[in-house]
């Protein structure tokens, strides 16, 4: 057994002066207690008990380069003696936006911001401030952030989350107001007639939709082929924007996102994460036409720390990586998830544990259940999740970090010797789930 000793010492000495011993509520969920660790390199990271873990957790997402990569780590330190925000502009924001807009699907204007979570509040009042309209559709099990307007049917009981075919709006955290669920038309994803009832339901009133435009979180979960393009002319015919939210599909799905594998171009889309390679950006980038009303309509965005030197030169060195060879890092990425995630699979059969491996090779789930793998939020959650956490236990012991519902992220840094070790430990881990 592995000793965690030393974070649980840290664990309940933080927690007297750090609310819950955290600074995200997502942080309680480890196991035995929330970790505390050192230093990340590559693949790898270490805490403060001197286990070594090989993380596919990756800051949930962002070090898509492994973690302190070494050439972001260098562009950033050289820009460090240059100061850190100015209230104002500097070239390092021009040369990033520009190459934003170069490379994205329907990016024509950029506007950073610091986090998701107020990267999609932005995107939620341009389409309202465009549309002149004030409801919101989403999709139940996508998560948009923490916010009071986004954390909505995220991640809903089912017995509180209403019927499959209109769901309601289930607030996601006590002191919510209810006016944020009146303004929220909640649908089932992956299913274009029940998207279309909803606009019908709510004709005239939606300013937007927004999506994950393949489910991560609420597990892994690929759109049906043809629903993207469905939604996204629904869109155009109830006159709604179409936001794609690829906070966590962006740069990860492949250099131009989800759009970019799948072909389909949103009117707003947030991305965050890894456009940054761990250092904080977010960005909202669509039509042109939507972002002028920041200037056209005076619709207000600010924050202190948008467009800050360090997160611009983290991005401009990280983009320098992802788009050499028009994204020749991606091949490697999907060659090496696609061995994992086939690994795995192989695995639950040779121990005759049932599961369902699915997801993008950079950003997948182990799925505990006899039947087809999921297609949307309330079929994910039907699946063995109590297996699930057990192998995340035992994966854990075996020096493999997972998310707890056993979801990988995927980097640069898990070479082909580290799959080997992985898949080494995860037939050990398999086999004490059977
Ligand atoms: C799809 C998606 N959107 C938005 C967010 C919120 O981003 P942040 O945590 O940077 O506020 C997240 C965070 O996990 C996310 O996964």
């Amino acid at each position: 057994m592995r000793s965690y000793a030393k974070s649980i010492e840290y664990y309940e000495r933080t927690r007297k002066s750090l609310a819950g011993g955290v600074s995200s509520n997502v942080r309680y969920a480890a196991t035995p207690v929330p970790l505390f660790f050192e230093r990340g390199e590559g693949a790898r990271l270490f805490d403060v008990d001197g286990n070594v873990h090989i993380d596919y957790v990756l800051g949930n997402g962002p070090a898509i380069l492994g973690h302190a990569p070494k050439p972001v780590i260098e562009a950033v330190a050289a820009t460090l003696a240059r100061g850190q925000v100015y209230a104002a502009q500097h070239p390092g924001e021009t040369a990033l936006a520009e190459r934003l807009c170069r490379l994205l699907p329907g990016v024509e204007v950029v506007r950073f911001a610091s986090s998701g979570t107020e990267a999609v509040l932005m995107a939620f009042r341009l389409a309202r401030a465009f549309t002149g309209r004030t409801k919101i559709l989403k999709f139940e099990g996508h998560y948009h952030g923490w916010s009071d307007q986004a954390f909505i049917s995220a991640r809903p009981a089912l017995n509180e989350a209403g019927p499959a075919d209109c769901p309601v709006p289930v607030a996601g955290s006590p002191g919510m107001p209810q006016s944020v669920l009146d303004d929220t038309v909640v649908a089932g994803w992956n299913d274009l007639d029940l998207l279309a009832a909803a606009f019908e339901r709510h004709k005239g009133e939606i300013a937007a939709i927004i999506m994950e435009p393949v489910m991560v979180n609420g597990g892994p979960t690929p759109p049906k082929p043809g629903y993207l393009e469905g939604a996204r002319a629904l869109c155009r015919e109830h006159g709604a924007l179409f936001i794609c939210d690829e906070v966590i599909t962006g740069f990860r799905a492949g250099l131009r996102g989800a759009q970019g594998l799948y072909g389909v171009t949103a009117d707003l889309t947030v991305y965050a994460k890894a456009v940054a390679a761990g250092f904080p950006l977010a960005l909202v980038g669509g039509r042109r036409d939507v972002m002028d009303t920041l200037l056209d309509k005076g619709v207000m965005h600010g924050g202190t720390y948008n467009g800050n030197v360090q997160s611009m030169a983290a991005a401009l060195a990280a983009l320098d990586v992802l788009e050499a060879d028009d994204g020749a890092v991606y091949r490697d990425l999907d060659a090496r998830g696609t061995r994992l995630m086939r690994g795995l699979a192989a695995l639950g059969a040779k121990h005759r544990v049932a599961v369902k491996v699915q997801g993008l090779p950079a950003i997948f789930q182990v799925y505990f259940t006899e039947g087809p793998a999921p297609t949307n939020y309330r079929e994910a959650v039907a699946c063995d999740r109590d297996k699930a956490l057990a192998f995340h236990r035992a994966l854990q012991e075996e020096g493999i970090r997972t998310n707890q519902n056993a979801k990988w992220f995927l980097s640069t840094a898990h070479d082909d010797a580290i799959i080997d070790e992985t898949l080494a430990a995860a037939g050990r881990a398999m086999a004490a789930v059977a």
